[in-house]
């Protein structure tokens, strides 16, 4: 529930008192949050039917029946209420409470170490991710966002980033002045610098039809994301790559979070770790069968890198760990290098 429609029921409640004759005894009694719905918008900006759609789905129906409906979970897909840069903003604000921005969506907030995750080839496996997610790094991230007024409550996977455009793009060559669309992340255009592309920022809604008119060649994205926005239709070849990775962080409004009372925010944080479980054991899955459904589609040729134009890629991308070491910090790279090596694989 927003603090506004708090003090605007309020108010409505007086009203309707004091016209009863009541007004003085009532005007004192508390009006608590134990009587009132306590409603959170939880807006995002791609289909219900990704990972992350699924995930804020499954969260609504446990928090609503973890709380016996005494929170309402109003889901926003699809950059219905508020696009990339707008919806932090709104959080901030109080107008949604909930979000669950892509990693790579972090900088212009003022916490660029969250473009760490943007690095190509950061995470070799997923146990090396969750590792960082679940440990210390992530919740390390997740203190930064405090003094934004922000909460982090959990990370959310999405999955491996593919490479389209109206070309093959096999070779780092084929990428040469290429416009590609990058999220708002200084990390994911030096990539695209790396490849002696163009990168451009977009919001993930504008992306088809940029991708239609011609305003930008190409994109990463993940099979799901490509699919779902029908990118597919607008770009003649994909390139399975695994270069990257798209996760997010599910985040709340301090304010609105703390003045919850205590019984309903350990609901809610029951819902969430449960969501949070679903969620990221359905991701991989849904990236296999939206590449399978860009595959039968037939609009869109899949091609799969050899080893040998993996190693040229690599070679050329992994120079972005260094270039992009002081912006989002050398030992929060280190720390992710360390993870690496304790999962028993050498990073540099
Ligand atoms: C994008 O903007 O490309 C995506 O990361 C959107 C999302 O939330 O998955």
């Amino acid at each position: 529930m927003t603090i506004k429609t708090f003090s605007s029921t309020r108010r409505a409640i007086q009203a309707a008192i004091a016209m009863a004759g009541l007004g003085t005894l009532a005007l004192h009694s508390p009006l608590s949050y134990a009587q009132q719905q306590i409603v959170i918008k939880f807006s995002h900006v791609v289909a219900n039917d990704t990972p992350k759609g699924k995930g804020a789905e499954r969260f609504k129906e446990l928090a609503e029946k973890a709380t016996k409906g005494r929170v309402k979970v109003e889901v926003y897909p699809n950059s219905t209420l508020y696009k990339d840069k707008e919806e932090l903003e709104a959080l901030q604000l109080g107008s949604v409470q909930m979000l669950a921005p892509s990693l790579a969506k972090f900088g212009p907030l003022g916490v660029k170490e969250y473009e760490v995750f943007d690095l190509p080839y950061i995470f070799p496996n997923t146990t090396v991710l969750k590792r960082v997610t679940e440990g210390p790094v992530g919740q390390s991230l997740f203190q930064k966002l405090e003094s934004k007024g922000i909460k982090g409550l959990a990370y959310w996977d999405n999955g491996m980033k593919v490479m389209t455009a109206n070309k093959p793009l096999h070779k780092v060559s084929d990428f040469r002045a290429l416009k590609m669309r990058i999220q708002s992340s200084k990390v994911l255009d030096e990539q695209f610098r790396a490849l002696k592309a163009n990168p451009q920022v977009l919001a993930f809604s504008e992306v088809y039809t940029a991708m239609q008119t011609g305003v930008v060649d190409g994109s990463e994205n993940t099979p799901s994301n490509v699919y779902t926005q029908k990118m597919h239709e607008v770009q003649s070849n994909l390139t399975v790559s695994d270069h990257g990775y798209i996760g997010y962080a599910v985040i709340v409004n301090k304010k609105f979070w703390d003045s919850l009372p205590a019984d309903v925010r350990t609901q809610l944080e029951g819902a969430m770790k449960e969501a949070t479980v679903y969620a990221n054991t359905i991701a991989q899955k849904e990236n296999d069968d939206a590449l399978a459904a860009i595959k039968a589609s037939g609009k869109t040729k899949v091609y799969y890198l050899s080893d040998e134009e993996k190693t040229e890629w690599r070679k050329a991308l992994m120079t972005v760990h260094k270039s992009m070491a002081p912006r989002v910090g050398k030992d929060l790279i280190d720390a992710i290098y360390k993870e690496s090596e304790a999962a028993g694989v050498k990073m540099n």
